[in-house]
């Protein structure tokens, strides 16, 4: 029954993670996936989580099911962080949140409930974008097209592109948009051109599903997030998936959320009933510990502050690895500008570097990205640095 199975291509990004494993050289370095290492090279445990972990597993609670939906207080401080505690659509109930497995795990509810409820809409994400965007929207069974985003010239948004693009989208097709730390661009939209995309999406009856795996990494948590409410203030349809993966450094408790906004308490209903069914005949409710953690920190006042200081200590070490890498490839590639890399948001920096030069990289060197070129800046550390320059001038 197998024998006529193709192997599979291995995954753009998790695929590097898996050749990095396999490299017995102690020097490598893996800037290929979204991780972020402290100047040590490890990943953080957030003392905050420490915190919350050492109370929660001293109360020896039973490990009965949560509700399809997730821990009720987990969806009601995902709500309260993504829009604000004050924010009407919460107060309405026009929000229903599902506790998900990692924002993947929360695209993936999102993509099979529009499916079922929108079969026929196209679906349009960044060019370029996430790499699993496609490939999971396809396997939910829609026809995936780009719009216009990057410009490889200016190494910003081709914003007069990607608002032909929004124009000539039909009616009732979804709209996949990076809230903040455009992945894997690190070119982010300003709040001006922000307001022309929801005008756009607006007037062109299109279904914005935001993608917020990155909350805290940009510009701090309320701004990353500010476009999330602009957005739930139109009150068309929104989806909105977010992850604690990265900002909670939980990468393996796969802890994230879909939130969607409704017109009214009664559709928002009718929608969460929707949503757990699709959770139910896949997995059947998701797990308990990741979505205590993190539910424990953000209500908790102490830990919440914590919390927001150690994140914004990641968000500065990142820009501060961005000012080394320009000012270190200054001295070793003068004739090439990195400037750009300083204006990059988040953890990634689309580098520019090609296909051949990322792989003389990986072979000559054991420094693994992404082979559009996508680098990890927040895998950089003081340590690790000057190699990663050396390699890229000399590979340049
Ligand atoms: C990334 O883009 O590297 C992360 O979001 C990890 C992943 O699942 O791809």
């Amino acid at each position: 029954m197998f024998s006529a199975i193709d192997m599979a291509p291995r995954d753009p990004i998790l695929g590097i993670t898996e050749a990095f494993n396999a490299d017995h050289n102690q020097a490598k370095i893996n800037l290929g996936v979204g991780v972020y290492y402290d100047d040590n090279g490890k990943v953080p445990l957030l003392e905050c989580v420490h915190k919350a972990e050492t109370a929660l597993l001293s109360q020896q609670a039973p490990r009965t099911y949560l509700p399809i939906d997730g821990l009720p207080a987990y969806d009601k401080a995902v709500q309260e962080l993504i829009f604000g505690a004050d924010s009407p659509v919460i107060q309405q109930r026009r929000a229903v949140t599902m506790q998900a497995i990692g924002g993947t795990g929360a695209l993936k509810i999102g993509a099979d409930f529009l499916k079922r409820f929108a079969p026929g809409a196209q679906i349009f994400i960044s060019d370029p974008s996430w790499e699993n965007h496609r490939a999971l929207f396809e396997s939910a069974g829609f026809v995936v097209s780009n719009y216009a985003y990057y410009d490889a010239v200016t190494r910003g948004v081709n914003f007069p592109g990607m608002m032909a693009s929004l124009r000539a989208m039909p009616r009732g097709s979804i709209v996949v948009l990076h809230a903040c730390c455009h992945n894997p661009t690190g070119a982010d939209l300003s709040d001006e051109q922000w307001t022309d995309v929801i005008a756009a999406v607006t007037a062109g009856g299109l279904i914005p599903f935001l993608d917020m795996a990155y909350q805290g990494f940009g510009a701090g948590i309320q701004e990353d997030g500010a476009v999330v409410s602009r957005f739930a203030a139109i009150g068309t349809p929104l989806l909105v998936s977010n992850s604690f993966s990265k900002s909670f450094s939980l990468y393996g408790e796969r802890v994230g959320a879909l939130t969607v906004v409704a017109a009214d308490a009664d559709e928002a209903h009718r929608v969460l009933s929707q949503l757990k069914r699709v959770v139910r005949t896949n997995y059947s409710s998701p797990h308990m510990h990741g979505g205590k953690t993190v539910a424990s920190v953000l209500t908790h006042p102490e830990l919440r502050a914590l919390w927001e200081s150690e994140l914004a200590g990641m968000r500065v070490r990142i820009k501060e690895m961005r000012n080394q890498f320009v000012e270190k490839l200054k001295e070793k590639a003068p004739s090439h500008n990195f400037e750009f890399v300083r204006e990059q948001v988040g953890m990634f920096s689309y580098s520019g570097l090609t296909k051949d030069q990322v792989e003389l990289l990986r072979k000559e060197h054991s420094i693994y990205a992404v082979d559009t070129g996508r680098i990890c800046v927040a895998a950089l550390n003081s340590k690790n640095i000057d190699r990663v320059v050396d390699a890229i001038a000399k590979v340049l």
